[in-house]
């Protein structure tokens, strides 16, 4: 489909014919074939705030996961429908988390007495309702991007936090840049919860979530590649292992991985851990640095590549028809709560 020319011309005229009635959102993991038709490329914090940026679009294809177009959903008014163009791109972190298993988390912080003292906070990768129960419990929402202020906010208003879904990026961001140590970070198994005794100890507990994806990279990645390529610099994702990012020379968001490499001087070395769609764009864009990916048994995130042209192509021709398919509607009480999380998140100085 990437070389289809005549998909690609498909989708041009489709985007031609919908004008400014339609916004595109493209996540930097999506592929090329899909990212070109993009109006907006960014990370997830990026789009969050692209999502309200044309009220008067009455069409946004979300180029990207489910829980990214929820959020799309909740942060846009009524009369703009949301659109994602294969329902099956959810995401397996956030699908770590259900709603029921967080409800009865918050139960087992009531029965050992410390639930007014946590705040929740939910990485964007998670479901709506998850959102709405962090607002209704005076937490918020972080991007990889602005964990350390979430998290500094959150801690400015109880003496713990319960972090979900991704126990990397809790961990990765209390530990290496709010100076908590790993004995204040307590890992929450919803199949076997910690005791009352561990839970009143901890200051930041960990639901057990993690990236399918940055979670197979381990710290012999980061070995072998500095044995390959002497005086390569290492880049991850936050979503990476504490142990691998630990190893790393530098750690931040995809609009962070992108805007490093921009700066970094011609003839550098750079091994970089994340979504391989996103690294391969990477060596595309900075063709006079040498762009490796950190570990070659890594694959791409497989419900990002469920968004391909084929299905951009039938979502937008539709729209030109008058028909709107998988339009993602999140129902008003979780949208009121999830709104109050997210604006907490935007807010966030
Ligand atoms: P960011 O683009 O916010 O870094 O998110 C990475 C990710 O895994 C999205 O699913
Ligand atoms: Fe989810 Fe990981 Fe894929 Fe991002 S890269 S959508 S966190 S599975």
């Amino acid at each position: 489909a990437a070389s289809d020319p005549g998909l690609v011309e498909r989708a041009r005229k489709a985007k031609e014919a919908l004008g400014d009635r339609l916004f595109v959102l493209g996540h930097h993991y999506q592929r090329d074939e899909v990212i070109q038709f993009a109006d907006v490329t960014g990370d997830s914090f990026k789009l969050a705030q692209q999502a309200a940026a044309r009220p008067g679009a009455e069409y946004i294809v979300f180029c990207g996961v489910h829980f990214m177009a929820e959020s799309a959903d909740i942060l846009t008014g009524d009369a703009q429908k949301v659109i994602l163009p294969d329902l099956a791109a959810g995401c397996s972190m956030a699908d770590m988390a259900t709603f029921d298993q967080v409800e009865e988390a918050w139960e087992i912080l009531e029965d050992a007495g410390i639930a007014d003292s946590v705040v929740p906070v939910t990485y964007m990768n998670s479901s709506a309702d998850i959102k709405a129960f962090c607002g209704r419990h005076g937490g918020t929402v972080c991007t990889s991007s602005n964990a350390k202020r979430a998290l500094e906010w959150a801690f400015e208003q109880g003496e713990k936090v319960l972090f979900l879904p991704d126990q990397h990026l809790g961990r990765n961001t209390a530990v290496l840049e709010m100076g908590l140590s790993l004995e204040d970070c307590l890992v929450y198994n919803p199949h076997r919860p910690p005791s009352a005794e561990e839970l009143r100890r901890a200051k930041i507990i960990l639901w057990k979530g993690h990236c399918s994806v940055h979670g197979r990279f381990t710290a012999d990645s980061v070995d072998d590649v500095r044995r390959r390529i002497p005086g390569v610099n290492v880049l991850v994702h936050p979503e990476c292992k504490h142990e691998v990012v630990l190893k790393a020379d530098h750690v931040g968001s995809t609009e962070y991985i992108i805007k490093k490499l921009a700066e970094a001087p011609a003839g550098s070395k750079w091994a970089v851990g994340t979504e391989l769609n996103l690294v391969k764009r990477l060596g595309q864009m900075f063709p006079d640095k040498s762009v490796s990916f950190l570990d070659k048994t890594v694959c791409y995130c497989s419900t990002m590549n469920r968004i391909d042209l084929p299905h951009l192509v039938w979502a937008l021709e539709s729209l030109v028809l008058g028909e709107v398919v998988n339009q993602i509607t999140v129902d008003a009480d979780t949208t009121h709560w999830a709104k109050v999380a997210l604006d907490r998140m935007l807010a966030l100085p």
